[in-house]
């Protein structure tokens, strides 16, 4: 067994209460840009941005403690270089809370026909000039070493739905193999700014329970600051992803941070949070606003449809969100049959304002001991088209 001693203790996670009839935990993360409390939802800002949102709005209304980035469209554009003489992406984006990068393992597996796996690494093409690239365990921890996210992840494969067995088993041992030379390449690679980085590893082996444990078992032997679970959300009914999560939550350690990645809908979020997961990431919020598409408390509402085209109530009446009262659902309705950049904008807001109020109440109510009713109440309550 290859074993990880950290670092440095970079990343100091507490537990502070666990739901007495599910597995939810409400915890805390502390990094050197300040503490994260978990559950929580991290809004995706792929390219140095998170999509149609200004800064300003996404820590006043929004209010996120982390964000994510994604090495392999860094890497693309603007490239390395020039985050390195930015200061590190922090600094080039004017984003001083945490953000996490995840390694490009996902992104690359899905240019499929434009990439070709193999034991070194990930031969891809790009999808904005057609130039050919490596990626490597080694060369993908000295890009998230430049980029200088507080949590950066390891490069792995993420399997598709559905996957042959054999196909996953040999996959997952690839990935493991990936995680030791990631490790070892880390070690050799200081930080590049002034402040630390955490670094998880991924759990994969596909659907098959099997598989998980083998896998869940070895990441969690390896005694990193955080775990994550890979390979899920991609195209498998929700009941298979719930009963993977269910079983490498068994396994991987409690007294580290667990993170879900590319989950989900708000559904899935508080299924796996009652499961045990304390992170989560998902371009859902973002990309699906940018087609109209509203997530509330009540239900899914697909603001383009003609039945709002004179209601003039507010976007959403709980007001999580300045958008939400200021403007009406017949206004936003209007600005996207108009193709207003407009309306993308205040749809990525609500969203986002959504999906973080939504993982805020999970905390407050795993923390007053009353999460599982909760929940239960609110998964009846979103699971509607309004
Ligand atoms: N994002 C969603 N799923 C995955 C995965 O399996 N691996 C990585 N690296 N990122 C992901």
């Amino acid at each position: 067994m290859f074993i990880f001693a950290p670092i440095n203790n970079i990343l100091k996670f507490t537990l502070h209460h666990t739901d007495p009839k599910s597995k939810a935990r409400a915890g805390t993360m502390v990094t050197d840009h300040g503490v994260i409390e978990t559950p929580i939802f991290m809004p995706v800002g792929t390219v140095a941005s998170v999509k149609s949102v200004h800064q300003r709005e996404l820590k006043e209304d929004i209010n996120p403690d982390i964000i994510l980035g994604n090495t392999y469209h860094l890497f693309l554009r603007p490239k390395t270089e020039i985050l390195k003489k930015a200061g590190g992406l922090h600094k080039f984006m004017g984003w001083d809370r945490n953000i996490l990068t995840d390694s490009g393992g996902y992104q690359v597996y899905s240019l499929s026909g434009n990439r070709k796996i193999k034991e070194e690494g990930v031969k891809f093409k790009s999808h904005i000039d057609g130039t050919t690239h490596l990626f490597t365990p080694e060369n993908v921890m000295e890009i998230q070493r430049v980029i200088g996210a507080d949590i950066i992840m390891a490069f792995d494969e993420c399997t598709p739905y559905p996957c042959d067995y054999r196909y996953a088993e040999r996959s997952m041992h690839m990935t493991h193999r990936w995680l030791e030379r990631c490790i070892t390449h880390l070690k050799k690679t200081p930080f590049e700014y002034d402040y630390s980085q955490a670094f998880f590893p991924i759990v994969q082996g596909s659907t098959y329970t099997d598989l998980r444990k083998r896998s869940a078992e070895y990441i969690a032997g390896v005694g990193a600051e955080g775990n994550a679970i890979g390979g899920l959300s991609v195209g498998e009914p929700a009941e298979e992803m719930y009963a993977m999560t269910e079983v490498v939550c068994e396994i991987l350690p409690e007294d580290k941070p667990r993170y879900l990645m590319g989950v989900g809908t708000p559904i899935n979020i508080l299924e796996n949070i009652a499961l045990g997961i304390d992170m989560f990431d998902c371009v859902m919020p973002t990309r699906n606003a940018r087609n109209g598409m509203l997530f509330t408390a009540h239900g899914t509402i697909n603001i383009k449809n003609k039945k709002w085209e004179d209601d003039f109530s507010p976007v959403d009446e709980m007001g999580i969100t300045f958008v939400d009262l200021e403007y009406s659902k017949a206004y936003l309705r209007h600005l996207f049959v108009a193709k207003e950049y407009l309306g993308k904008q205040i749809a990525t807001i609500h969203n986002l304002g959504f999906y973080l109020w939504l993982v805020r109440e999970a905390r407050k109510h795993i923390l007053a001991g009353d999460f599982t009713e909760w929940k239960d109440r609110m998964v009846k309550q979103m699971d509607k088209r309004l």
